[in-house]
């Protein structure tokens, strides 16, 4: 690996640097890449240096446009700015996170300390990031939300299960939009993806698993997401091969992989419950939505594709449908995990683009069991029992 990547350089500063640092790559002449997945794409595949120097035959404002965009997506890269930056400039010189800026005549002793400086700095935060760094770590857990049906709550689950985790492993919780043709990830979390799952298990990201870390969408909860195609034929491109790629690359460096899903068993579910840990099991509770979901687990078990991890729930519950919920799990052949009652902060939440966990409404019933289905995965305790549980228990 490149320990220094230099970008914009003149002749002599390549003479200096490389006896400074001799494992160094040099870009070829021309403009600085201002967005970090161009700079990945002109280095080899794998090579994410801890330092990239910058200038001085680069023009000022592509290099402060790379450094800020690696500031803000890659801490564990370091920018050193070699020019000699006005009085004006150096606002924007320190907006953009750079921390080092050398004279351009800097000799090779200052060139030296200056880059060691700047990677002690980068690796040290790969650090804090990723405490296993370079070591082999466990894969991190694949969630996937399934259910037969349509509109039975599957973005609404994985999408608060996703910011759920994230309030515990921030920056280390990916959601992905596997609905190929009608997801709807991106809206249910407000997002405006600049990029979306085609262009995640295509071309260089869906060979370069540092690549593909440029093709996700930040939400402020430290959440990332790979969201929804833009059009349903392009989201027909992607094929089991590529979730199966895709999903396997993010459990390698998120701890936690949510998947929502299209309804029933498509050949990119299917994919995704090879590799996933755990199936949330999802239907409506009534009569069509339970028989739905134990065909979907008979033919799952067949194929030998139900996770070890294995959570049912029942969504849009109302005491009023006059459900046993001992015969519900009769028909299910198994036990019922989680019991989410309709409640308008759910519609409310999704119109607005804001998981309903995010909003805290301490008396929602259905903000309390989704806390329970968190639980399930280790996270922070909830409610011993919800009174609507025990309401059915009650009536039961
Ligand atoms: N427990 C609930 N109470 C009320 N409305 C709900 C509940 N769960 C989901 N909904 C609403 O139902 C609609 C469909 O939910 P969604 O999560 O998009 O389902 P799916 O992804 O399975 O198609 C959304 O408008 C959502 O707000
Ligand atoms: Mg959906």
């Amino acid at each position: 690996m490149s320990r220094v990547v230099l970008a914009g350089g003149t002749p002599d500063l390549i003479e200096r640097l490389r006896a400074a640092q001799p494992e160094l790559a040099v870009l070829p002449p021309g403009r600085v890449p201002t967005e970090p997945v161009r700079l990945f794409e002109l280095l080899p595949a794998g090579d994410l240096p801890p330092v990239v120097v910058l200038g001085p035959a680069a023009p000022v404002a592509d290099v402060l446009a790379l450094a800020g965009a690696l500031d803000v997506a890659w801490p564990g890269i370091s920018v050193v700015l070699v020019g000699e930056p006005t009085p004006e400039l150096w606002p924007a010189v320190m907006r953009a996170g750079i921390r080092e800026v050398v004279p351009p005549d800097a000799d090779v002793t200052v060139l030296r300390e200056v880059v060691g400086r700047a990677a002690q700095v980068a690796l040290g935060r790969r650090q804090a990031l990723h405490p296993v760094a370079g070591q082999p770590s466990a894969p991190g857990r694949v969630i996937a939300v399934v259910s037969p049906k349509g509109g039975v709550g599957k973005t609404t689950v994985s999408t608060n299960l996703a910011v759920g985790l994230a309030a515990v492993a921030p920056q280390s919780t990916v959601i992905v939009d596997l609905d190929v043709q009608f997801g709807d990830v991106a809206s249910a979390l407000a997002l405006q993806p600049e990029y979306t799952l085609p262009d995640a298990v295509h071309g260089r990201a869906g060979e370069d698993s540092m690549v593909l870390k440029t093709f996700l969408t930040q939400h402020p909860s430290g959440l990332y997401a790979v969201c929804g195609s833009d059009s349903p034929a392009a989201g027909d491109t992607v094929t089991a091969d590529d979730v199966s790629r895709l999903l396997a690359a993010l459990a390698h460096q998120f701890r936690y992989v949510v998947v929502d899903t299209a309804p029933g068993l498509s050949e990119q579910t299917l994919a995704a419950l090879d590799v996933a840990s755990d199936a949330v099991l999802l239907s409506s509770l009534d009569v069509p939505g339970v028989r739905g979901l134990r065909k979907e687990m008979d033919v799952l078990g067949e194929l030998n594709l139900l996770p070890t991890g294995r959570h049912v729930v029942m969504n849009l519950a109302d005491p009023k449908q006059g459900l046993d919920m001992a015969d519900v799990e009769l028909a299910l052949g198994t036990g019922v995990d989680v019991v989410l009652p309709r409640s308008a902060a759910v519609p409310a939440s999704t119109n607005a683009g804001e998981p309903l966990l995010l909003r805290d409404l301490k008396r929602d019933p259905a903000t309390r069991e989704l806390r329970r289905l968190l639980e399930r995965f280790g996270v922070a305790p909830a409610p011993k029992s919800s009174a609507f549980w025990t309401r059915q228990k009650a009536a039961s």
